[in-house]
């Protein structure tokens, strides 16, 4: 329904595990620390990425709701999570933003989510957010970012190309793709919001072969719908990079970003 799907997210979980910016999860440990019951509320949270992540760095007594719009990915979250007194799922579609259960929430929480997101959902997300003095931990943006370690002459083309479709509606809108991070700490701190950002890219090597492989493979629509390449050259270059993946010292970066905001008082 969402257009993810399981596999790819099981695919990234590790390599996003790895990327996450220790520094701001340790921050929001430690804010969280201080509260006595604390309430996390994890939008867009597909099969529980970010919950198996962060989950055993937040104080033992953390209560979590997991939130997402796809039924099937919920359904895995929940299988995967298993019973979990401290755990609750619920089905929401975020375009219904106005009724998010956040009463008593301490802080939302959200991985690779924002950049699909328009530039007016989420200052009206970080205005709904300020009214109830709630934080926000962001991660795993996408900031435009797209290297190689063996060139090809059009790499930087295809991240150009890549990078426009980033910014088609993702079902919210234009989408903000990799100016979230850099429009959401505009958003907090217009708002008073104390805000961090670190970076969480993704450096994947031939041990992350599966995963950089999907990757590739997802650019071929999208690169092919802005047209500036011809077909021809997105399956040549494309080729070129599949059989690179498993080449000695090659490596693959996609930038990320994190941003945690938490209110001042
Ligand atoms: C890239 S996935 C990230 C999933 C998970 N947070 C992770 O890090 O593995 C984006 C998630 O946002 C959810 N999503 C997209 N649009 C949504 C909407 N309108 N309401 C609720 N969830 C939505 C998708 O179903 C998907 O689970």
């Amino acid at each position: 329904m969402s257009g993810f799907n399981k596999d790819w997210l099981a695919l990234r979980e590790p390599v996003d595990m790895r990327a996450r910016a220790n520094s701001l999860v340790e921050q929001l440990s430690q804010h969280l620390d201080g509260i006595e019951r604390p309430k996390i509320l994890d939008i867009g949270c597909g099969t529980g990425s970010t919950w198996r992540s962060l989950a055993h760095r937040f104080p033992g007594h953390s209560e979590w709701q997991l939130l997402d719009y796809d039924p099937l990915l919920l359904a895995e979250a929940e299988r995967r999570i298993g019973q979990h007194q401290d755990v609750s799922f619920r089905q929401f579609d975020l375009n219904e933003i106005d009724s998010l259960p956040l009463t008593e929430v301490s802080v939302v929480t959200a991985s690779a989510l924002f950049d699909l997101c328009s530039a007016e959902f989420c200052d009206h997300f970080a205005e709904i957010l300020s009214a109830s003095n709630t934080g926000l931990y962001a991660a795993l943006n996408y900031d435009g970012v797209m290297e190689w370690s063996i060139a090809h002459p059009l790499d930087q083309q295809v991240a150009k190309d890549f990078n426009q479709h980033q910014h088609f509606d993702k079902g919210f809108g234009p989408a903000l793709g990799p100016d979230a991070t850099a429009h959401l700490k505009q958003a907090f701190e217009r708002l008073g919001y104390s805000v961090s950002v670190a970076t969480s890219p993704w450096v994947m090597g031939r041990d992350d072969g599966d995963l950089q492989a999907a990757f590739l493979e997802g650019l071929e629509q999208p690169l092919s719908e802005i047209g500036s390449l011809t077909d021809v050259q997105i399956r040549d270059w494309l080729g070129f990079r599949l059989e690179k993946i498993a080449e000695a010292g090659s490596s693959c970066v996609v930038g990320h970003s994190d941003m945690l905001a938490l209110p001042r008082h």
